[in-house]
C-alpha cells in the first residue's frame, strides 16, 4: 500500500505568525468538537453492565459484575492484577464473549456485534500494551482511526483517488488536530515506532479519539510513566472529559486515580467489592484489605 500524506501541514504551521497560530488553534478545537453530538445530556446512563461474567475454562475471570458508566464522568475501574479489569475492557469491545449477563449501550445491547460494530456503536479502547501501525506515521496511524467513522476504505482515502479528496481532507485536518489535542503535533510525521514511549501513548489515546467515540476505555494508560508524566496524562484524561467525552480509566495506581475520577468501581477476584466517590472507595476496609500487600511500586 503506498501511503502518502500530506507533509506539508507541519511546515505550515511553523511558517504561522502568533496570530494565525492563535486562529488555527481556535479552528483545531471546533475540529476536534465537529461529528460529536454536542447535546449529550450529562448524567444519563451510557454504558450498562448487567450481571456480566467472563469464564476462561475454570477460572472465573468476570463473576456476574454491574454497574453503569453515566454520560460525561470519568469512571474509574481499579483492583489488584488480575482482578478482571481488562477482561471487562475485552468483553465491552467484542473480543470475548460473555458466559453470562451483558452489555447495554444506549439501551441496546451490544449481543454479539463485532469489534468493528461495536467500535462504531461509539466505543473506543487503548491497550494495556501498547499496539499502534509501527511503521506508519504518527499521523497516518490516527487517521486509520478516523477511517473507521467513514465508509471509504483506508486505501482509497489514502491514495487521493479524485472522489476520496474531500473526506481524505477532513482526515487529515481532523487528525492533525487530535495530534495536537494531546500534545504531540510536531512529531506527526515521525513513524510510530520511532517516537518515544509517552507520546506513543499519546498516539493511542488520538487513535481512539479519531473515531469519534462515546466512550472511552483507557487501559492503564500510565503504565510505565514517572510521577510528571502521570500528572500530565491526567490532565489531559480530565481535559478529554471537559470536551464532552465519557471515560473509563483503567488504572492500578490508586493516588493517581483518586485525583481524577468522578467515581469507581472496584473489582477483586473477578468481583466487584465496592464502588463510590473516591473519597468513599478510599476509605473503604474492603477495598484497603484487596490492596494490602500490594507494595507500592508495582507496576501492574
Ligand atoms: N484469554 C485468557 N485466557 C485465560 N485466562 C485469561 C485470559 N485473559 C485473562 N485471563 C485471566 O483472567 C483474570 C483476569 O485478568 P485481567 O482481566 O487481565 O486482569 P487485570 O486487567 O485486572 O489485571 C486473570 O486471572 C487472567 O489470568
Ligand atoms: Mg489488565
Amino acid at each position: 500500500m503506498t501511503v502518502r500524506l500530506d507533509q506539508g501541514l507541519l511546515a505550515e504551521l511553523e511558517r504561522m505568525t502568533p496570530r494565525q497560530r492563535a486562529e488555527h488553534e481556535a479552528e483545531v478545537a471546533q475540529a476536534v468538537a465537529t461529528h460529536r453530538d454536542m447535546k449529550v445530556q450529562v448524567g444519563e446512563t451510557l454504558l450498562e453492565l448487567r450481571d456480566l461474567s467472563v469464564r476462561f475454562g475454570g477460572l472465573v475471570a468476570l463473576d456476574s459484575v454491574s454497574f453503569s458508566i453515566q454520560r460525561g464522568e470519568i469512571l474509574g475501574l481499579i483492583g489488584p492484577n488480575g482482578a478482571g479489569k481488562t477482561t471487562c475492557f475485552n468483553a465491552m469491545t467484542g473480543v470475548y464473549r460473555p458466559s453470562s449477563g451483558g452489555v447495554i449501550l444506549e439501551g441496546e445491547p451490544l449481543g454479539k456485534a463485532k469489534k468493528h460494530h461495536i467500535t462504531r456503536r461509539g466505543i473506543a479502547r487503548t491497550f494495556q500494551n501498547i499496539r499502534l501501525f509501527g511503521e506508519m506515521t504518527a499521523l497516518e496511524n490516527v487517521v486509520v482511526g478516523t477511517d473507521a467513522r467513514h465508509r471509504t476504505g483506508v486505501t482509497g482515502a489514502l491514495l487521493r483517488l479524485p472522489r476520496h479528496d474531500r473526506e481524505e481532507r477532513t482526515a487529515v485536518d481532523r487528525g492533525m488536530a487530535l495530534l495536537e489535542f494531546v500534545g504531540i503535533a510536531d512529531r506527526a510525521a515521525d513513524k510510530a515506532k520511532n517516537l518515544p514511549y509517552g507520546s506513543q501513548r499519546r498516539l493511542e489515546i488520538a487513535r481512539a479519539l479519531a473515531t469519534e467515540p462515546k466512550l472511552l476505555c483507557l487501559d492503564e494508560p500510565a503504565a510505565g510513566f514517572n510521577a510528571n508524566e502521570k500528572a500530565e496524562l491526567m490532565g489531559l484524561i480530565r481535559r478529554i472529559r471537559d470536551d464532552g467525552y465519557t471515560v473509563l480509566l483503567i488504572e492500578h495506581d490508586m493516588r493517581l486515580v483518586m485525583g481524577v475520577t468522578d467515581r469507581i468501581v472496584v473489582l477483586e477476584f473477578g468481583k466487584k467489592i465496592a464502588e463510590g466517590a473516591p473519597s468513599e472507595i478510599r476509605e473503604n476496609p474492603a477495598v484497603i484489605a484487596a490492596y494490602l500487600g500490594v507494595p507500592d511500586d508495582e507496576p501492574a
